[in-house]
């Protein structure tokens, strides 16, 4: 704390100073300065020793240069008790205001743990509700950087009481301005629940955990032996749980991969993301593609490397990359505009869909469709995951939140079966008549109700049973499953039906992707102007 730090009861002199500037001016430097100061130097090194920036540097690295406009610097706590009201708290211990990203407006707040812990007292919370209800009436998304030991302890049911006032806005925000939650320290108690509310939540490798109870609180009641890392930590939420969606390496990483994020999205519900100047040729053909056609059925592949094929630049910024891998989401242009992709990952248990990849794309697509995102869709899903387990875990409940997302969404919807599509998943992938506007498959689409090998064991049981060893049964089953092969696991009966709207050429696959959005560009759907908002699923 610099000598000029304010007491809440120390008032500030204003008589004239000879010589130098207005008295009341120099009340409110001082005033200024002592808010600024946070915590004071001595909880500012431990905060640098921790690897971690002050809220406001923390600011700074986020927004365009000079951009910062602060709100309620000067606000006081009034809180009085367990000694509350001989404490400096700065700010109440976060710092509020709007800024600009990329030219671009936004609402921010960042916690300072160097005031209290970044606890959040009532009017700490009350900061951040004044700055989410500006985003919410102005439009604008609104960005938290959390850094935060939770409910402050001494102002008791008034802190939980300012959560309840953030968690109402961050629902009021939701599906009306995109809302982004950075994690730069501890997130703990109820206070992970406001990140939980929000589009996107960031880990930052070494600095960030979250979690309900803490270590202590798990070993007591559970006797679970394990570190705040291994709870909360980055690589938990990320690969485990599925709370976190980006991970970076450091403070500058995250903050850059969030100006990246934000430029992939509208400012709010009624606008469409910028487009962009696009220097790769939209006639640019795909002949690698081809390669789908060549390939061994069974035989897995990263569907990143189709993603990258079609994208301008080769650009994809993926979302909940390390989550639930056997499907793929995120973010790329096609032709200058964003688009979100929801792709079946056969480099991933074969790609199929499971509990956490039903939640994973359903909560994207819900996404993509409350801020006016077109949606591409890239098949290759031999089912859902069999298994008790699954079954168990509700595999039916979470599945149908795929049904249910892709129907329920009314942006343009363009689907490319690109190999395997089977059964419920072939339905729950954005399906023609699931509502999906232009569909296409490549030649080497396999579009059925069951693999071959399972049909024809069904369809053929007693012809198979007669078969006299168990090599005729064997020659037998393969030959059945070829003539089923040949008649169904193609895309030709499903284009004769209508439910393919056409076979196309790999080579051809981003042009036609490209034509079809621009074609779908001013689409109109019932419902299409509904408030959604995003509840976490
Ligand atoms: C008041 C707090 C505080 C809190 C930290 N501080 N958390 N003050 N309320 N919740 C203060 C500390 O007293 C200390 O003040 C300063 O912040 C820095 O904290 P340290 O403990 O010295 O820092 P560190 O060693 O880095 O540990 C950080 C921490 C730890 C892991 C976050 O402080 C901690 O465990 N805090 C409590 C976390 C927690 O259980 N929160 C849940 C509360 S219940 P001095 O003056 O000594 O420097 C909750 C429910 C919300 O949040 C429900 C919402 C619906």
């Amino acid at each position: 704390m610099t000598e000029r730090s304010v007491k809440k009861s120390q008032t500030v002199d204003v008589a004239p100073e000879e010589g130098g500037k207005p008295a009341k001016l120099n009340g409110l430097l001082a005033l200024t300065e002592a808010a600024m100061a946070g915590g004071g130097p001595e909880r500012i090194k431990a905060q640098k020793d921790k690897n971690k920036f002050t809220a406001r540097e923390r600011i700074h690295y986020l927004l365009d240069e000079g951009s910062f406009q602060e709100l309620d610097l000067l606000i006081k706590c009034q809180a009085k008790d367990f000694g509350l009201k001989d404490k400096s708290i700065p700010g109440d211990g976060v710092v509020t205001g709007f800024g600009r990203v990329n030219g671009r407006e936004v609402c921010i707040y960042a916690q300072d743990f160097t005031v209290l812990g970044g606890s959040l007292g009532l009017a700490h919370a009350m900061k951040i509700a004044k700055i989410m209800d500006l985003g919410h009436d102005n439009r604008t998304p609104v960005v938290g950087l959390l850094d935060s030991g939770g409910a402050r302890i001494e102002e008791g049911v008034d802190s939980l009481d300012g959560y309840a006032h953030i968690f109402r806005r961050n629902v009021r925000c939701s599906g009306v301005v995109p809302q982004i939650s950075v994690i730069l320290g501890p997130c703990a108690g109820g206070a992970v629940y406001s990140p939980a509310l929000t589009d996107f939540v960031f880990m930052v490798q070494g600095i960030s955990q979250m979690f309900v109870t803490g270590p202590a609180v798990v070993k007591a009641a559970t006797g679970e032996e394990v570190s705040f890392d291994g709870l909360g930590g980055p690589q938990a939420h990320a690969g485990k749980s599925g709370v976190c969606h980006f991970v970076a390496q450091s403070e500058p990483d995250v903050f850059r991969q969030v100006r990246e994020l934000l430029s992939y999205l509208p400012q709010n519900r009624w606008e469409r993301p910028p487009r962009v100047a696009n220097p790769d040729p939209v006639r640019r053909s795909t002949p690698l593609l081809e390669m789908l056609c060549e390939l061994d059925p069974k035989r897995p592949y990263r569907v990143h490397h189709v993603i990258w094929q079609i994208a301008d630049e080769h650009k994809f910024f993926e979302v909940h990359a390390s989550f639930a891998r056997s499907i793929v989401v995120g973010f790329c242009r096609m032709g200058g505009d964003v688009v979100g992709v929801v792709a079946n990952n056969p480099g991933h248990m074969a790609g199929a869909l499971n509990i956490d990849s039903s939640d994973k794309a359903a909560r994207f697509i819900r996404f993509l469709n409350a801020f006016n995102i077109p949606i591409v869709t890239l098949t290759d899903v031999p089912g859902y995951w069999p298994g008790v387990q699954q079954e168990h875990g509700g595999i039916i409940r979470h599945g149908a939140k795929i049904l249910h997302a892709y129907a329920e969404a009314t942006v343009p919807k363009i689907t490319v079966i690109l190999r395997k599509a089977y059964g419920g998943a072939y339905i729950a992938m954005s399906s023609k008549h699931l509502g999906s506007d232009v569909n296409f498959a490549l030649p080497s689409a396999e579009i059925a109700v069951m693999g071959p090998a399972g049909a024809t064991e069904i369809l053929c049981k007693r012809e198979l049973a007669a078969a006299k060893t168990p090599e005729d049964r064997a020659a037998l089953a393969a030959k059945l499953a070829q003539d089923y092969s040949n008649r169904f696991a193609n895309p030709y009966q499903t284009a004769s039906t209508g439910s393919i709207d056409e076979v196309i050429e790999p080579s051809q696959m981003r042009m036609k992707i490209i034509r079809a959005l621009r074609f779908l560009k001013d689409k109109r759907a019932p419902g299409q102007h509904v408030n959604r908002g995003n509840i976490p699923l």
